[in-house]
């Protein structure tokens, strides 16, 4: 039985597309050591420490090890360690994983959150990555970010949720972002989000994955990418 499962998978698109990321993540390596060399290891160690068994929400982005790692498969995914420098925007930074990276490859950076939990500011302090503290709401335009950017991206999103009524933004506000996002992007930029299964466990609505394919989205499971732009 589980070979034929196994023979099966193998005939799915979605695994050759795994695959194929796997292999090109293989064939154009991006090593994580000097990366790290900027990183203050002393501040770092004692950051580590006050958060280690500690319940604080986020915790967990303390042991930033396994977070650097994600984020240079993210941007290994992105060829944004093979291209010329960009100017990108990453919504919901968190700690700034993925933006330490780029900066280090030479992109300038720039993310936005809330600003709800210190350790994202320690570590978006340890990486040196700017922030520009703003919530997103549903229905409500981002602030002037004073510049265009070549890459909008958002990864493991939570913006999209409505509390207390633990709905997920359908298409209008996810147009409206859109749209507003456009205001924000370069000639020839590029949107990434990377979707977090929430509330009954699924990325979308099969209404809301058919909303952004009419907006021109490559769409894969949690990966929603409008490489061409958005089509409006
Ligand atoms: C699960 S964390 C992911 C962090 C980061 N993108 C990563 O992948 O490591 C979700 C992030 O979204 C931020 N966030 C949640 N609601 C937000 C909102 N309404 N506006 C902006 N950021 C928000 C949180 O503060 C947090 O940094």
């Amino acid at each position: 039985m589980k070979i034929w499962h196994k023979i099966g998978k193998l005939a799915q698109p979605l695994t050759y597309r795994r695959a194929w990321r796997r292999a090109q993540r293989f064939i154009f390596r991006l090593p994580l050591g000097p990366l790290r060399t900027d990183i203050d290891q002393e501040r770092l160690r004692e950051i580590q420490q006050r958060y280690a068994g500690s319940t604080a929400k986020y915790a967990k982005y303390a042991n930033v090890d396994p977070w650097l790692r994600l984020n240079r498969e993210r941007v290994q995914d992105l060829k944004l360690h093979r291209s010329a420098p960009k100017r990108v925007l990453d919504l919901g930074c968190g700690g700034g994983f993925f933006l330490f990276i780029l900066k280090k490859l030479g992109h300038s950076v720039l993310g936005l959150d809330i600003d709800q939990a210190p350790l994202f500011a320690e570590l978006l302090d340890v990486f040196d990555v700017p922030r520009v503290v703003w919530r997103i709401n549903a229905f409500e335009p981002l602030p002037d970010l004073g510049q265009k950017f070549d890459w909008i991206t958002a990864f493991s999103i939570n913006f999209n949720l409505h509390y207390p009524g633990e709905r997920l933004w359908g298409p209008a506000e996810w147009d409206f972002l859109l749209r507003d996002l456009q205001r924000h992007l370069a000639p020839a930029g590029k949107i990434f989000f990377g979707l977090n299964p929430s509330f009954g466990g699924n990325y979308y609505t099969p209404e809301l994955r058919d909303f952004f394919l009419r907006r021109g989205a490559d769409v894969e499971r949690a990966r929603i990418f409008f490489d061409r732009g958005v089509r409006f």
